[in-house]
């Protein structure tokens, strides 16, 4: 196994269009080992492949506060509904930035999981929201992109400024998800 480099915004490779799996195979569940690995070690509880430059749509989850009930989904659909909910939420590629997104409540999901058989299940609360941003991530969106002009122009700046620096990104609001 091994840790991946997350991508970090505004790096343009986040702007990618992640790829259809054509076929689980040992290549594809090297990939979710190493994105688990990497997802757990930030620490996070969602990561992309968009995320540490693979173009393909793989995506890890785990929400448990175990950290032993990871969930993989490969070319995930989702059709979201449902009351629209505001939650404060993070991203592993926007380090330390914690903000509100409104997201719908639910979301209907359907993957392959990393044995390459078809998985379909209902989601809402936290997992609904965790499966939206990460699809947004396949899709080349990040959750900044809902932001206000003024708070995403902020981000950039403090992102790009740090990278510079050896100083570690802190942020006050540690219960918030990231993902
Ligand atoms: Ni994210």
């Amino acid at each position: 196994m091994a840790l991946l480099d997350i991508l970090v915004y505004p790096d343009p490779r986040l702007r990618k269009q992640a790829r259809p799996i054509e076929t689980v195979d040992q290549s594809v569940r090297q990939l979710v080992k190493d994105m688990a690995q990497t997802m757990y070690a930030a620490p996070g509880i969602g990561l992309a492949a968009t995320q540490v430059n693979v173009t393909k749509r793989v995506v890890v989850i785990d929400i448990s506060e175990t950290h032993d009930q990871l969930q993989v989904f490969i070319n995930p659909v989702i059709s979201s509904f449902g009351e629209t909910i505001e939650s404060e939420e993070g991203c592993l590629s926007v380090p330390g930035i914690i903000e509100p997104v409104a997201r719908f409540s639910q979301a209907n999901v359907t993957a392959l999981d990393s044995d390459g058989m078809p998985i379909e299940l209902h989601t809402e609360g936290l997992l609904a929201i965790c499966i939206q941003h990460e699809v947004d991530h396949l899709d080349g969106k990040v959750f900044v992109d809902y932001l206000s002009q003024l708070k995403r122009d902020r981000i950039r700046k403090r992102l790009v400024r740090e990278s510079h620096s050896e100083r570690p990104t802190s942020c006050d609001k540690e219960n918030a998800p990231v993902i």
